[in-house]
């Protein structure tokens, strides 16, 4: 951990009251004056930093920014997911990054966070909209021991590990659509990008890419995406603090990241059909020119939906883009 990272840790464990400067220097290894000089920089930052004499230091607030010391500073020290944390102001898609990162061979876990993106990709080639400071867009790199047929687990493991956290941080406990899509009253509020890269028998990588939109306005959102899009902020009425909820969420990914290693990727996929409300819908799922209708009845072991056609049989749908019907019997 660096020194910021330290002291952020230390400020966040009393943030109800105050932590004696003393303390901090010899938990730290630091001198009054090079003390001095981390909140000074810190408080650059945005950080709101309260000095006392007799009482000692402690945090008020913090900015609204992605600070990748921060962000480490409220992780578990043996965590796998977020074990290393980079932020970028600009990139052309955190996905990129990370599967370059994942090329030269690092370690899972490391996380990528960027402000804005300016080639930011959905799924089935669509483009995703990643203005500046609006949302959190951002990519974990994952080796997990899992089958390639197995890795839809890992889709699974974002969207729960995604509602949780949102759920948590606003109160608002969003719908999952069938793969992965985040809703709230049937507006989308997030979207997750999984990439993989394996071989017949086994998994090289996964690169989990989730953009979730926090704090736009509607005038942020492009017209023709308006009437389908929505952000927490609008949602709450309120702005919601993008640091809080990045650690929320790399906390919930660790936690589901585990289970699913663990091999208790039931459990998991109890938690998903509870909050996704494809389950029991009539839907139509395009598979490039493919179209299929059916019963949507639930996930399979490896993360798959089980459709039940109109003829009866179980279909097992990999991807594609869902529908739900309007009313159907
Ligand atoms: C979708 O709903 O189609 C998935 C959207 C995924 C967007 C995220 S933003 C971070 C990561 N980088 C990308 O280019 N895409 C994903």
């Amino acid at each position: 951990m660096t020194t910021d990272a330290q002291l952020l840790a230390a400020l966040r464990e009393h943030r109800n009251g105050y932590i004696a400067a003393s303390e901090v220097m010899r938990r730290l290894g630091l001198s009054l004056a090079a003390l001095d000089g981390r909140v000074a920089d810190l408080r650059e930052l945005g950080y709101q930093i309260e000095v006392k004499p007799h009482l000692g230091c402690r945090l008020l607030s913090s900015p609204d920014v992605l600070h990748a010391d921060d962000l480490m500073a409220r992780l578990p020290a043996n965590r796998v997911v977020g074990r290393d944390i980079r932020v970028f102001k600009e990139t052309t898609s955190t996905n990129d990054v990370a599967e370059k990162l994942a090329r030269d061979g690092v370690k899972q876990g490391v996380v990528i966070f960027a402000e804005s993106q300016t080639k930011g990709r959905g799924r089935l080639g669509r483009k995703w909209e990643s203005p500046v400071g609006k949302g959190l867009w951002f990519s974990v790199l994952l080796r997990p021991q899992l089958l390639p047929t197995e890795a839809t687990q890992l889709t699974v493991v974002g969207a729960t590990a995604l509602a949780r956290a949102v759920q948590s941080q606003t109160d608002i406990a969003p719908d999952i659509k069938w793969p992965n899509d985040l809703l709230i009253g049937g507006r989308k509020v997030a979207g997750i990008l999984t990439e993989m890269s394996a071989e017949v028998d086994r998994v090289n990588h996964v690169i989990i890419g989730i953009g979730l939109d926090v704090n736009q306005a509607a005038s942020d959102f492009p017209p023709d995406v308006r009437k389908l899009a929505t952000s927490l902020k609008l949602e709450r009425g309120q702005p919601v603090h993008r640091g809080d909820l990045a650690a929320a969420i790399l906390i919930e990914l660790e936690r589901d990241y585990a289970r699913v290693c663990r091999g208790e990727f039931a459990a998991l996929a109890d938690e998903w059909e509870s909050r996704c409300t494809t389950i029991g819908q009539h839907v139509t799922v395009l598979i490039g020119e493919r179209r299929v209708q059916g019963r949507a009845e639930s996930l399979d072991d490896s993360g798959a939906l089980l459709l039940r056609t109109e003829h009866g049989r179980i279909e097992r749908i990999i991807g594609g883009d869902v529908t739900v019907e309007k009313s159907r019997p």
